[in-house]
This record gives C-alpha cells, sequence and structure tokens, in this order.
C-alpha cells in the first residue's frame, strides 16, 4: 500500500499538517464554509482582516466580476477584536485547524493595541499583518509601500508579540524586494505574497465606475503569473519563509508557487467559484506526489529549474 505522503511545513515556527491556507476576506471568520467540508483538513485559516473598532467597511457596490477574477473594495469591513475574540474565537477553536488572525491599523498604535490583544488569548497561533489593502484611506497599503513605515509597523507588531508576524505584501509597488528585505529586517517571521493589484471598472452606459469606492483590488485566476512572477522575487530577496498566493484555483496553480520557492500557498478568490477548492487543493497535491513518488513536500518547495536558462543574466533575459 502506498504511503501518505508528508505534506507538512513549518512557517517559522508554526507548524501546517500540509501547505494549504485560506486567504484572508476569503473565508469570513473559517465557521461559513463548514457545512462543505471539514477545516480540520486545511493547513491553516487567515480570518478576515481585523481593525481594533468595527468598521462597516466601503458603500456598495464593492465587488466587481472581471475577466478571470473580481475587483473588490470591501474595506475591511470586520467585527472588530474584541466581538472577534468574543464571539468567533471559540467557534475557530473548535475547528482543530490553527488560525491566523490578519490584522490592520491607521496607525502604529492600532497595530501595537492589536498585537497585544492577540497575544493575551490562546486560540491565535500567528499574525498576518496586512500593510497592502488598497480599499481604505488610511492605513493598509500605505504602510506597505514604503520600506521604512513597513518596517516600523512589522516592528511593533513583533515587539508586542511572541507568536509569529507574517506581513503581507502589496504587489502596488515599484521594487518588491526592497519592502521585502526591510520587513525581514524588522523581525518578520514570514512573509506572505501578495495582496490584491489595483484595479477598476467603467459601467458603459452609466459612465459610473462599477465600485462605488471607484478603484479595488483585483485577484483571481487573471493575476496569477504576475503574483508568481513577484513570489520567485521575494523567495530570492529573503532568507525568511515566504506564503504564496494570488489566483490559486487548483493543485497545479499551487505546485507552480511551491516549485519557485513559497513554503505554503493561500486560497483566496477561488474559494468563492468553489467553496472546496482549498480542500481540493490539499488532495491534489497528496495525489501529485503520491503519482510521482515524493515521499515529503519539501523535494518540490524551492525545486524550480532553470539549468541551461539565461533568465537572470544581466543584458540577456529571456523575456527582453
Ligand atoms: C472579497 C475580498 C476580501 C479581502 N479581504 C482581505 C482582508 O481583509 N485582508 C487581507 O489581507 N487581504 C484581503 N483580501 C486579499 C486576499 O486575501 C488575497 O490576498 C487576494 O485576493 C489575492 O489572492 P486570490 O487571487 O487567491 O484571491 C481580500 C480579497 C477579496 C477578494
Amino acid at each position: 500500500m502506498a504511503v501518505s505522503p508528508d505534506l507538512s511545513v513549518d512557517i517559522g515556527g508554526l507548524k501546517l499538517k500540509n501547505p494549504v491556507i485560506t486567504a484572508s476576506g476569503t473565508f469570513g471568520y473559517g465557521t461559513e464554509l463548514t457545512p462543505f467540508f471539514d477545516p480540520s483538513l486545511l493547513g491553516a485559516i487567515i480570518v478576515k482582516g481585523l481593525s481594533l473598532e468595527p468598521m462597516p467597511g466601503n458603500p456598495p457596490p464593492r465587488i466587481a466580476e472581471t475577466p478571470c477574477g473580481m475587483l473588490n473594495a470591501i474595506g475591511l469591513a470586520n467585527v472588530g477584536i474584541e466581538a472577534f475574540i468574543a464571539e468567533k474565537l471559540p467557534l475557530l477553536d473548535a475547528l482543530g485547524v490553527p488560525i491566523i488572525t490578519n490584522i490592520y491599523g491607521h496607525n502604529l498604535k492600532d497595530y501595537a493595541g492589536l498585537s497585544r490583544r492577540i497575544e493575551a488569548v490562546e486560540g491565535i497561533d500567528a499574525v498576518e499583518i496586512n500593510i497592502s489593502c488598497p480599499n481604505v484611506e488610511r492605513g493598509g497599503m500605505v504602510f506597505g509601500t514604503d520600506p521604512h513605515t513597513a518596517a516600523a509597523v512589522t516592528h511593533e507588531v513583533v515587539r508586542n508579540t511572541t507568536k509569529p508576524v507574517i506581513v503581507k505584501l502589496t504587489p502596488n509597488v515599484t521594487d518588491i524586494t526592497t519592502i521585502t528585505r526591510a520587513v525581514e529586517g524588522a523581525g518578520a517571521t514570514a512573509i506572505s505574497a501578495i495582496n490584491t493589484f489595483l484595479g477598476m471598472a467603467v459601467d458603459v452606459a452609466t459612465r459610473r465606475p462599477k465600485l462605488a469606492n471607484v478603484v479595488g483590488g483585483l485577484s483571481g485566476p487573471a493575476i496569477r503569473p504576475m503574483a508568481l512572477y513577484l513570489v520567485h522575487r521575494v523567495v530570492q530577496a529573503v532568507n525568511i519563509p515566504v506564503i504564496g498566493l494570488g489566483g490559486i484555483a487548483d493543485y497545479k496553480d499551487a505546485l507552480e508557487f511551491l516549485i519557485v520557492g513559497a513554503r505554503a500557498v493561500q486560497v483566496g478568490t477561488a474559494s468563492f467559484v468553489n467553496p472546496g477548492a482549498a480542500i481540493e487543493i490539499v488532495d491534489g497535491l497528496r495525489d501529485f506526489c503520491l503519482r510521482e513518488k515524493i515521499h515529503n513536500i519539501h523535494q518540490i518547495i524551492g525545486e524550480l529549474n532553470t539549468s541551461g536558462e539565461r533568465y537572470g543574466q544581466k543584458g540577456n533575459r529571456k523575456n527582453q
């Protein structure tokens, strides 16, 4: 009988039974999809971005479908950290899967307050800092586009919690590796790459933007090749683990990110199309390993084969 492959990964001390995590904002507070599958089969769940106070988010319309993807401008609507701890966390705790809270603030004080609160409760296994949301006026992406503020936020969270700190990067920068190195230097345990790309859509009949916020974040398969490229660059820039995401819809997509060096992956928009997507990816990875006689997922991670390629040689890039 074939032995089940070892899919487990370690993200800076956070041990996951497999490398598949649900992405923040696309899986609610973790319990919404329990009718569809057993969440304990996942590597981890990342909950919707939390702020100190409850937030109503942006006015509707907040989402628009686009070719192979979607635009959203939810504006980080959430119940606030206290209601999350009181009402949502006990239910999440019962699921038997590592829980990662995604947090965002308007200033350093907010990030410090959130980190201290999270440090004080059991049942939260790691913190993902959102310094990359394009849909809030203050905070969010503003912090993630400057290496100094990105490092300052990271430092503030790291000094207020002993839990692993994952920093989620925005792709909306000129050079993602500058930000990557800055947050690694500030003590980040790991990096999530990437959040959504800025985008917009217009209703030609009314001449109005399709989102009330005018601009939003683009996600889904449309962004996958760009996300993969950025993850490839981020992996090469740092020594800490990288969690790859952006348009992953099936196990082959997940494999691409693992092969370029992501230690784990997140599944976002795909869950809206197919609530079982994340679990199917876990199954797909296991079956792939069995077929390929791979005993341990680490035999795939970072195994990008560029031998014979000229990529990376100065003045000789394949795509030039
Ligand atoms: C409706 C929606 C809500 C989101 N909310 C958050 C959030 O609260 N915090 C965050 O860091 N990212 C949020 N994201 C970004 C996703 O976690 C993910 O980074 C992005 O969608 C790219 O991955 P995907 O193409 O697999 O969806 C949200 C995305 C969508 C589509």
